[in-house]
């Protein structure tokens, strides 16, 4: 029998050391390994799976496309949220991870505001109109992962409806900060301003994990952990200015733009379909969520949403769009 590769024994007698210390036999490891198929591809990322979660809900072709894109939309919103668990709970966070994570949540915003054109142009408008009806009442508005990274990016009470927020400053309870946040008011019936169905299901499902969330983030929000280990730093700064303004005014407008597309009706019409004040609320400028709103001046303040800032921060960091 020809002898073993030196460094086979090496790896081997490396292999032994680490079962034994978990008090573990590693010949019976070897021979699991000598019964165990090779790893394929479409096992190991569950292509099967994947390909089994498009359930249309009507005939119509373009249905595909809208689940699709939305199941896209969530798989780039779990990464933001991994990397921003991955900065929270980070041991010692050095300035280079932050700013690295920050750069790869930036980079997954840019790429759903980029694809954002699958829905607006993608889908033909007749059919969008006809399968959205057998949809009803869910809504995109209860992405829970869309709000999760809401609440760890800022302070909750950056999240309270505009109105509210200086009333609310002074009330350090997140839970009576939560029944104010600014996304109930996009869920109002335009005929009754009473609470739609989607919010009244959306809050039953989510309310407690999102009270969770602002305990668990409270001190290690985005926010928190800036104003704690990088107050000063301009590369910092910059990216997190980038940051708020791809969650808060970019994906929003892009978003915004398929609503306009397929919804735009006048009010007395959305009224009369039970549909929500959705012209009033989606537009960045009337909800001015910042994550950061000590890194924005007075005026980027007052034109939030507006053409004026994503020019300013253009001339800054000279990447945004
Ligand atoms: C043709 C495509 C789309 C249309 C017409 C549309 C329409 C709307 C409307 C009207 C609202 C306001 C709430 C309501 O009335 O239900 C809304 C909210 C929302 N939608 Fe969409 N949407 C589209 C695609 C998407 C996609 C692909 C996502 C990705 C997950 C998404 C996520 C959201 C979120 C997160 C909100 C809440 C926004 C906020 O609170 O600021 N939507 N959408």
């Amino acid at each position: 029998m020809n002898s073993l590769d030196p460094s086979l024994v090496e790896q081997v007698k490396k292999l032994q050391q680490k079962y034994a210390v978990m008090g573990q036999d590693l010949s019976s490891y070897l021979d699991g390994l000598l019964y165990s198929d090779y790893l394929t591809y479409w096992d190991y990322i569950h292509l099967d799976t994947l390909l089994s979660l498009q359930n249309p809900k009507t005939q119509f072709p373009d249905e595909k496309v809208f689940i699709v894109y939305h199941q896209i939309t969530e798989l780039y919103f779990n990464l933001i949220l991994w990397e921003i668990e991955q900065i929270a709970y980070r041991e010692q966070l050095e300035e280079k991870f932050f700013i690295e994570r920050l750069n790869r949540m930036i980079n997954y915003f840019r790429q759903l505001e980029g694809s954002f054109t699958i829905m607006i142009d993608g889908m033909e408008r007749e059919q969008f109109l006809k399968f959205r009806m057998a949809l009803l009442p869910a809504s995109g508005f209860q992405s829970a992962q869309y709000r999760l990274i809401e609440l760890c990016s800022t302070d909750m009470i950056n999240l309270v409806n505009v109105l509210e927020r200086e009333a609310l400053m002074e009330y350090s309870d997140l839970n009576k900060q939560l029944q104010r946040l600014y996304w109930q008011s996009g869920a109002t019936e335009l005929a009754s301003g009473k609470k739609t169905l989607t919010l009244q299901q959306f809050e039953e499902k989510y309310s407690r994990l999102f009270l969770e969330t602002g305990m668990k983030y409270r001190d290690r929000n985005l926010r928190k952990l800036y104003l704690r280990h990088f107050p000063n730093s301009p590369e910092v700064i910059a990216r997190l200015r980038e940051f708020d303004q791809m969650s808060n005014v970019i994906w929003p407008l892009a978003h915004l733009k398929s609503a306009g597309r397929y919804l735009h009706r006048d009010t007395e019409d959305i009224k009369a379909t039970g549909g929500t004040n959705w012209q009033k609320y989606l537009p960045p400028r009337f909800q001015r969520i910042m994550f950061f709103p000590e890194l924005w001046s007075e005026q980027e303040k007052e034109e939030w949403g507006r053409a004026g800032v994503l020019h300013a921060l253009h001339d800054q960091s000279g990447k945004t769009k």
